[in-house]
């Protein structure tokens, strides 16, 4: 693939789309409205909208190494923001993925430079979870799981915010953790229970 395939690729789903649909441009030029935020992994084998099946308007989506919510990343904190408040969106998702070489990397001692502190987070993650984790014998089984837990954690980051807390009096909104499996193709829902989490999060972190 080089750019001028892309291009190419471009002028083709144009045609097909207004094949279908005329004015499918136009519509979508008239505005959002997302029923889904869905925060995943930069990798380029994670592709959110192919691998949930949604058209262009269903999910705004917002990427990064590991999938992390972090409080001091403007970008996350804006998203999840902009997604609740202005958006409404009632489905939050937070979807890691097997094979995530961001989540090896933090089981790994290298010192990967502006790497560190991003990837320090999952280190986090599993210092929370060391007891678990470290009961797993079976390093494949323990990547596994620190990348299930990463997610669990992420999913709390994201209550820890204020519009979500605030959201969640005003209406029914929900996040969800979720796991894609690279090797299978396989969306694994980890079953969260978010109200028991929400209550045990916010014992700690209520902001409103
Ligand atoms: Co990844």
């Amino acid at each position: 693939m080089d750019v001028a395939g892309i291009f190419e690729n471009n002028r083709k789903w144009v045609d097909e789309k207004l094949s279908v649909d005329p004015d499918y441009f136009k519509t979508l030029s008239e505005g959002q409205n997302p029923e889904f935020l869905y925060i995943g992994c930069s990798d380029s084998r994670v592709t959110a909208e192919e691998l949930m099946g949604v058209k262009p308007g269903q999910a705004f989506v917002y990427r990064n190494i590991a999938n992390m919510v972090s409080n001091n990343d403007l970008s996350a904190q804006t998203v999840v923001s902009y997604a609740v408040t202005h958006l409404k969106v009632n489905h939050i998702v937070v979807c890691g993925h097997y094979y995530c070489t961001g989540i090896k990397a933090a089981m790994q001692s290298a010192d990967l430079g502006i790497l560190n502190p991003w990837l320090r987070s999952v280190r986090d993650v599993y210092r929370l979870h060391k007891t678990e984790l470290n009961a797993i014998t079976n390093e494949d089984e323990r990547y596994k799981r620190l990348i299930e837990l990463n997610v669990l954690e992420q999913c709390i980051n994201v209550i820890k915010t204020a519009d979500v807390q605030k959201a969640y009096k005003e209406r029914n909104i929900k996040v969800h953790g979720w796991v894609f499996d690279v090797g299978t193709g396989k969306l694994i829902d980890l079953k969260i229970d978010f109200d028991k989490i929400l209550h045990q999060t916010m014992e700690i972190y209520r902001i409103v």
